[in-house]
């Protein structure tokens, strides 16, 4: 016999969990029984809308730990030597709903939320140092490409390659996630990216731009498609299996912190856009530099409190860390707030896996969820700024240095004048045969049912990379002539959907 009393949220006993309250032994029920009313409608709101994408995701707790010294280029806290700071992880694929299979071919999420001395630090990265677009703008079209088709209601291979074949800047990234990387077998099998080009400031006021890099620690494990076929037909769930399972056993996985350092000014001298983020910078040219270890060692107690209702942001920085002018990273800095506004209500930063550790002042006032017992200031006649209540105040230390920038307002081609193909022949040369029969073998079956003149176009961009690239995927796709699609693609084209 437990010794706790079930109550109503009310906190008042409930005398009767099994039986409903009726007139009579037969029914009907009472209206009176707002226990049964409580419950149902309660299951009715248990969903809350799932991410617009990155919906499936596995999570944990952990520790980064600062072992090296970049003091130099930053001040922020959460950086210093010997410095140790509790954070949450997030691992999702991007495509696939909440109950999408995990060993999906499919870029991997790596969103990572740092609650340090100074407020939460997010690092909203993917497990690719790359991204399918360099602009915003187009970032809803190309993620419509990867989502069902509005009629069929099933994935299009037809979209997706219409749309890479037309935006060959989304070329490194294609070429990752066909690779042997696109499939890790675990979420502590692949590297993490910050991807982005964000800055450090430090105390002089000196700007370094930097890029972040979390280096697996249990080495990279891949699974083909047909192996990821195999898993799938017994599982759904094999990285929350593997994640969730190791953590409880004690296996606890590990990463190499990296970062890559640019002084301010070669951005300017760089034959890159180094805020391209369809880039990245060699490392000959930036070597990464180890800066500490971090460690997930803690499963959630409850999935949807600290997992589903995780809010990342790429807005969420502190002081030493700063922004660029990365276009992506811009609109994210907007795009996430207002989903998790939309997502998780007004005030999701109350929400206690969100909550920042230190303590939290400000202003905002009412709205939904606002859980913070009124204002955060302190002191209840402090309600505005500026005030004489002794309510908080701004702290000019916090204020980052100006970031250069010059050049009339515009909509400036992003197409014109970038090379969308070296780095991806960089790539292509680091693989060695088996991961290029691999990577063509992968493409024609993901081309597989697609229409002709939209391989053609696709293909000569493989043909730019290397010409062996293009050979090898017509190749692969001839091997495949003959097999049914793997998936069914009607319609294919607007032509052919109104035929
Ligand atoms: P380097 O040889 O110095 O760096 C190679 C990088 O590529 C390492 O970070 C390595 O990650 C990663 N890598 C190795 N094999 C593969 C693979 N099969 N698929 C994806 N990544 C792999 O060369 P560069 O810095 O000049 O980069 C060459 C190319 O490597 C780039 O064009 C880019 O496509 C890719 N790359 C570069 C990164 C960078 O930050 N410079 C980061 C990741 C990829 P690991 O150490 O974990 O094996
Ligand atoms: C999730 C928008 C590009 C990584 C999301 C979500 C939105 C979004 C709205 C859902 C947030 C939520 O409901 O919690 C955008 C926009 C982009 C963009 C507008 C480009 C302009 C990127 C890039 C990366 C990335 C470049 C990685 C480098 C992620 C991750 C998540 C996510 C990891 C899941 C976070 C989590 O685990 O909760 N994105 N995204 N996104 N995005 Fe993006």
């Amino acid at each position: 016999m437990s010794d706790k009393i079930l109550t109503t949220t009310a906190g008042a006993p409930v005398p009767d969990n099994q039986n409903s309250w009726t007139a009579g032994e037969r029914g009907p029920l009472l209206i009176q029984d707002y226990q049964l009313i409580e419950k149902l409608a309660h299951q009715n709101r248990e969903r809350i809308p799932e991410r617009v994408v990155h919906a499936k995701g596995w999570g944990a707790h952990g520790t980064l730990k600062i072992t090296g010294d970049i003091s130099k280029y930053t001040k922020a806290k959460v950086f210093q030597p010997g410095t140790e700071t509790p954070m949450l992880a997030r691992f999702s694929t991007v495509a696939g709903e909440m109950g999408a299979a995990d060993a999906e071919r499919d870029v991997r999420g790596f969103a990572l939320k740092f609650y340090t001395e100074e407020g939460n630090w997010d690092l909203v990265g993917n497990n690719t140092p790359v991204f399918f677009v360099r602009d915003a703008y187009k970032f809803p079209d190309f993620i419509h490409t990867q989502k069902r088709h509005p009629k069929t209601n099933m994935r299009s291979p037809t979209a997706m390659w219409d749309f890479w074949s037309l935006s060959p800047e989304s070329l490194h990234q294609v070429t990752i996630l066909m690779s042997d990387r696109g499939l890790p077998q675990t979420p502590m099998n692949m590297n993490g990216y910050g991807s982005h080009t964000f800055s450090f400031w430090n105390d002089a006021g000196e700007r370094y731009w930097v890029k972040f890099h979390f280096k697996t620690m249990q080495g990279h494990k891949h699974y083909t498609n047909e192996e990821a076929d195999q898993i799938i037909g017994k599982t759904r769930e094999s990285y929350q299996e593997a994640l969730f399972g190791g953590i409880e056993k004690g296996e606890f996985p590990r990463w190499k912190v990296q970062v890559q350092i640019m002084p301010e000014m070669d951005a300017e001298k760089t034959s890159y856009n180094p805020f391209d983020l369809t880039k990245v910078w060699p490392h000959s040219d930036y070597p990464p530099i180890d800066v500490g270890v971090m460690e997930l060692n803690r499963n959630a107690d409850n999935y949807f409190a600290e997992i589903e209702n995780a809010a990342f942001s790429p807005s969420n920085i502190v002081p030493g860390i700063g922004f660029s002018p990365d276009k992506m990273l811009q609109a994210r800095i907007f795009s996430y707030a207002d989903a998790h506004r939309h997502r998780l209500g007004t005030h999701y930063e109350s929400i206690p896996v969100n909550r920042p550790k230190n303590e939290v002042h400000h202003y905002h006032r009412d709205g939904q969820m606002n859980v913070y017992g009124g204002i955060k200031t302190g002191n209840p006649d402090a309600y505005y700024e500026p005030n004489s209540m002794n309510g908080p105040v701004e702290q000019p230390s916090a204020k980052e240095p100006p970031l250069r920038i010059h050049g009339d307002a515009d909509r400036y081609s992003h197409r014109i004048g970038n090379d969308d193909y070296s780095q991806v022949t960089a790539l292509f040369n680091l693989f060695d045969d088996g991961q290029k029969a691999r990577l063509f073998a992968n493409i024609a079956a993901a081309m597989s049912g697609i229409p002709q003149e939209i391989a053609e176009r696709q293909l000569a961009h493989f043909d730019k990379v290397d010409p062996a690239y293009g050979a090898g995927v017509r190749m692969a796709r001839q091997t495949m002539d003959g097999r049914e699609p793997a998936i069914s693609v009607t319609p294919q084209t607007p032509q052919q959907a109104a035929e």
